[in-house]
């Protein structure tokens, strides 16, 4: 159909997306470069003077050192890098901060701002069920990164919010956490507790068997008794509180469906994740969500096609006949130069074929380097690439 649309993607870059937009989510299979791309995203903007605030899930150890996220903190915390340093804008500096999400704060949080008195928000916060729940639940942490989100964006102070997320199983999970966390508060979660089987809607059946088991968990630790009590003030608590759940959702929901929220597809050249990526571009379109583009981390950089593959193997063929010691390694060189040729071309092959039908707005490839980025100077390698302009 349109290989066209997706050439077309590949002349341009996130730059604009990195200047305009409010919101910028990075998603993808685990693995990918999520948090890498997030991180570099922000220096991107900050270097556009832009005061921006990357809120991160997982930093690998040594990337959160870089980024002065050492401890666990849930303030933003100001990341100090010389935005000028190699790059020959005029442009004034803007500023980087980063933060890490703390989940269970962020809950805790929820449910002081939506319980009916103190008293209420203490008891709920130490039930058993609720401490749990709060952190097993599958969907929890995407939605309270998304919570979170709608809390420092209610602060205006921020130009643009670069959001990692979670190493969800799928990406797609991702997509249903508020409708699951609305389900799960609507009292759902009981009635199907209590009676399994009972037919479950769409995305509630895998919410269903991931929080069973989170209450089995609770159960082996405590006695029946206690389990019900437990349970039975654990719903009276969170009775008349459902209504400013929901609403607060929908507003998350509405924050994310604002044009000036776009999501950063990240996928790596092979296959499953370029699935995964497809799958995710048509859920955003369903959904009315915005694609900012694919980022495909770690591919093969394109080599020159001089010489033929054929030249090549025949320049090998006579080397390996030689006496000279140093010419079988020319010759392995050699070969080595025609299947790293190789691999690029399949690569750039499966990337057209996974998301040709899904036309992304922009396509960026990242080399993959030869070490880890784990430092604000590899950050800054990302964040070049990403808004390059071919
Ligand atoms: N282009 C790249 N080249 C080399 N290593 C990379 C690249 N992108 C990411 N990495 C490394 O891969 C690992 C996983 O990246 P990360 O961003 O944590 O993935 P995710 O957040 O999707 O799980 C990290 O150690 C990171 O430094
Ligand atoms: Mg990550």
């Amino acid at each position: 159909m349109s290989t066209r649309a997706l050439d077309e993607a590949r002349t341009r870059s996130l730059e604009n997306a990195v200047r305009d937009a409010h919101v910028l989510v990075t998603t993808g299979a685990g693995g990918v470069g999520k948090t890498t791309a997030a991180a570099a995203l922000g220096v991107a903007a900050a270097r556009t003077g832009r005061r921006t605030l990357v809120l991160t899930i997982d930093p690998a150890r040594r990337l959160a050192q870089a980024m002065g996220l050492d401890g666990l903190t849930d303030e933003p915390h100001q990341v100090s890098f010389d935005a000028h340093d190699g790059s020959s804008t005029a442009e004034p500096a803007g500023e980087l901060w980063a933060m890490m999400l703390d989940m269970q704060t962020t809950f805790d949080r929820l449910i002081d701002r939506h319980a009916t008195s103190r008293e209420n928000a203490a008891a709920i916060k130490s039930n058993r069920i609720y401490r749990t729940l709060s952190s097993t639940l599958s969907g929890t942490q995407e939605y309270m990164a998304m919570e979170r989100l709608h809390e420092l964006h209610d602060t205006g102070e921020w130009d643009l919010l670069v959001v990692d997320t979670p190493p969800t199983r799928s990406a797609l999970d991702f997509l249903d956490a508020p409708n699951r966390m609305t389900s799960f508060l609507e009292g759902r979660l009981l009635r199907l507790l209590l009676k399994p089987g009972v037919a479950a809607g769409r995305g509630v059946g895998r919410m269903v068997g991931a929080s069973a088991t989170a209450f089995m968990r609770v159960a082996g630790r405590v006695t029946g008794m206690e389990l019900l009590q437990d349970l039975a003030n654990f719903f009276r608590d969170f009775e008349g509180m459902y209504e400013g759940f929901k609403e607060r959702a929908d507003q998350v929901l509405a924050l994310l469906r604002d044009p000036d929220s776009r999501f950063v597809v990240v996928t790596s050249p092979e296959p499953p994740p370029l699935r995964e990526a497809r799958f995710f571009l048509e859920r955003l379109e369903q959904e009315g969500l915005h694609a900012a583009g694919v980022v495909v981390n770690r591919v093969q950089p394109e080599m020159p096609r001089d010489p033929s593959a054929a030249s090549l193997r025949r320049a090998a063929e006579k080397l390996d006949d030689g006496d000279d010691p140093a010419e079988p390694a020319t010759a392995s060189a050699l070969r080595l130069l025609d299947d790293v040729r190789n691999l690029a071309t399949r690569q750039r092959r499966d990337v057209a074929a996974a998301l040709y039908s899904v036309e992304p707005p922009v396509l960026v490839e990242v080399p993959l380097l030869g070490r880890d980025v784990h430092d604000v100077d590899g950050l800054k390698e990302i964040a070049s690439t990403l808004t390059a302009t071919r």
